[in-house]
């Protein structure tokens, strides 16, 4: 099934100036680009997408570090997108993410591990609405219909 995920390169990799290598391993595992956005997110603004972890002990951490810095927010469109974006980015923490994933490539620690990827379609579709409105995901044969 085509899927869309939410991915987020995090602000240590954009810091390295990784956004490049990165949306590199996505293209090359056949997911589209379909939305991006470069954005530096306030301390409310990541609290607010991380919601969900608000009662993690690493919620703080997490939300300040997410907001450190420049991220770069895209939508990715493609056959089960949602589990091969996870196979690709590798295991939460770095250090036990497989050979040849991105964040045992590039990740620094369980924190700072490089990138997101959405984990469901439900949240999916949450995040996706967090970041973007409906016309700025490109759609196949989008401009065309616009255009009548
Ligand atoms: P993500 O949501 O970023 O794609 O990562 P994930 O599903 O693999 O991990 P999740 O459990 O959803 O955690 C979200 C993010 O919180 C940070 N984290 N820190 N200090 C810690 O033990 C810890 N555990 C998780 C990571 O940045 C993780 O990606
Ligand atoms: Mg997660």
């Amino acid at each position: 099934m085509v899927e869309r995920t939410l991915s987020i390169i995090k602000p240590d990799a954009v810091a390295r100036g990784l956004i490049g290598e990165i949306l590199k391993r996505f293209e090359a595992a056949g997911l589209k680009l379909v939305a991006v956005k470069l954005l530096h997110l306030s301390p409310d603004q990541a609290r607010a997408f991380y919601a969900v972890h608000r009662e993690r002990p690493f919620f703080a951490g997490l939300t300040e570090y997410m907001s450190s810095g420049p991220i770069l927010v895209s939508v990715l469109e493609g056959e089960g997108a949602i589990s091969r974006n996870r196979e690709i980015m590798g295991a939460t923490d770095p250090a036990k993410a497989a050979a040849g994933t991105i964040r045992r490539e590039w990740g620094k620690d369980v924190e700072k591990n490089a990138v997101h990827g959405s984990d469901a379609p439900e949240t999916a579709a949450w995040e996706i609405a967090f970041f973007f409105k409906p016309d700025e995901i490109h759609r196949e044969g989008g401009r065309q219909e616009a255009r009548g």
